[in-house]
């Protein structure tokens, strides 16, 4: 052990060597790379100076300040697969780097052999010393190097400051590369978490769409099967029963003023529920839809539209699209029955322009009025469900869906939907 250092000051020659590889350490210390890399490096360099006199092996051990162990991070030179294995964890206190780990010193030591603080042992342990340096970043310490000299070498006269200087370049380098590691670490466990939940989203949007849009279907066909119930069953039964008026009118025992006025009443009622039936069958699923195609539905409706509320009603359809797909058509059809109703309830409009036009790959529907219009922010509140149903719809269909309104300025319904070739 020689721990005592001349007071002398540094010759001019070893003073630019010092210079020299603090500047070399540094330098790598600042390269790209990963940790292990960089130490190993480092540690090439060191054993490289030769006032130090030191062999061609050294290690660098990361400390654990919870657990109050060091563990081996980083190996230069040769050494045996004993010694990488016992030396994977060294507790604080523990021979010589654990002794430098919880002093926080530097250690010189001339033998393994000869010096009780070494005390572990190695089958093929062969004679050396040790330079044991502390990494200390700031007061926290990050780990421990250890540099392997011959048995009694001559210590170098600045090892202390020297390479307690480079020990603390060495510390800040590694904390700020492993803080770099772990943020990496974090980032790349966000992506993939993030891609992991933005396929899961995807995954559920696209059953929701299916449900949807199976709900949809359903919901249409039950229409249609109530509509040809109220239309056929009870059209009929009534059509029976008004006959049945009839006749009873022409009958001898009916001639009393009365009961003639009775059945006059009757055949009114019967002749009025049949009406009734007629048009409770037709808003539900209006059979002109699947009997004459989109373009006279869109026209028959605009009709009643205009008979129901007496605004005016302008409507402009060209031909039939001959690839529209039936769903799409009962999709177009309610939205245009959503937009109607809103003009009913809402809008106090005078006037309302309808067009419907067929391109080769593209069917688009537009609506205006010229209501009182609305401001564009009840396009997002959440109680806006006859607009949002509307989007939903055209969605379904890969469509597109705008609403164009200013208050006091009317308002545009436009929807464009993809005509794909299977029958729209
Ligand atoms: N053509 C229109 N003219 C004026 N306001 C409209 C029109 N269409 C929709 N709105 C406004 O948008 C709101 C949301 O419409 P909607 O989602 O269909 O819900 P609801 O009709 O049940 O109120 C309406 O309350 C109304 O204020
Ligand atoms: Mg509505």
């Amino acid at each position: 052990m020689a721990q005592s250092l001349e007071e002398t000051p540094p010759s001019r020659i070893s003073l630019n060597e010092e210079y020299r590889l603090l500047h070399e350490v540094a330098d790598t210390l600042q390269s790209p790379g990963d940790t292990r890399t960089m130490l190993q490096q480092v540690m090439r360099i060191l054993t490289g100076f030769s006032e130090l006199n030191v062999e061609s092996k050294a290690g660098v051990f990361l400390a654990d300040n919870e657990k109050r162990v060091l563990r081996l991070y980083a190996t230069f030179g040769d050494f045996t697969d004993e010694f990488l294995e016992k030396e994977r964890e060294v507790p604080f206190g523990d021979c010589l780097c654990g002794r430098s780990a919880e002093s926080g010193q530097l250690l010189m030591s001339d033998s393994c052999f000869n010096d009780d603080r070494h005390e572990r042992r190695f089958e093929d342990m062969t004679p050396h010393g040790h330079y044991i340096i502390p990494l200390k970043s700031r007061a926290r310490l990050v780990g421990v190097l250890f540099l392997y000299t011959q048995t009694h070498p001559t210590w170098y006269r600045f090892s202390q400051e020297v390479l307690l200087s480079i020990g603390g370049l060495i510390a800040a380098a590694i904390e700020r590369q492993l803080n770099e590691e772990e943020l990496d670490r974090y980032r790349k466990d966000l992506e993939s978490i993030v891609r992991e939940r933005t396929a899961e989203l995807t995954a559920m949007r696209e059953r929701l769409r299916r449900l949807n849009s199976r709900m949809e279907e359903v919901r249409e066909e039950e229409k249609k099967r109530i509509a040809r119930e109220v239309h056929d069953q009870l059209g009929q039964s009534l059509t029976a029963l008004s006959l049945d008026i009839s006749w009873l009118g022409r009958q001898d025992a009916t001639r009393d003023a009365l009961l003639a006025g009775k059945l006059a009443d009757m055949q009114t009622l019967v002749t009025d529920t049949i009406e009734l039936t007629q048009k409770i069958a037709s808003e539900l699923r209006p059979q002109v839809l699947d009997l004459m195609g989109l373009p006279t539905a869109i026209e028959w409706q605009a009709r009643q539209f205009a008979l129901r509320t007496g605004i005016q009603c302008r409507c402009e359809v060209g031909a039939p699209c001959r690839d529209a797909d039936p769903g799409m058509a009962t999709a177009v059809f309610r939205v245009f029955q959503e937009a109607l109703t809103n003009i009913t309830r809402h809008a106090r409009a005078k006037e309302v322009w309808v067009t419907l036009e067929c391109r080769t790959h593209e069917l688009e529907l537009t609506v205006s009025d010229d209501g009182r219009g609305f401001d564009p922010e009840i396009l997002n509140a959440p109680d806006s469900l006859g607009l949002m149903g509307m989007r939903e719809r055209v969605r379904m269909w890969n469509g597109a869906i705008e609403f164009e309104s200013e208050p006091g300025c009317g308002t545009t319904v436009r929807v464009k939907l993809p005509v794909r070739q299977h029958g729209v």
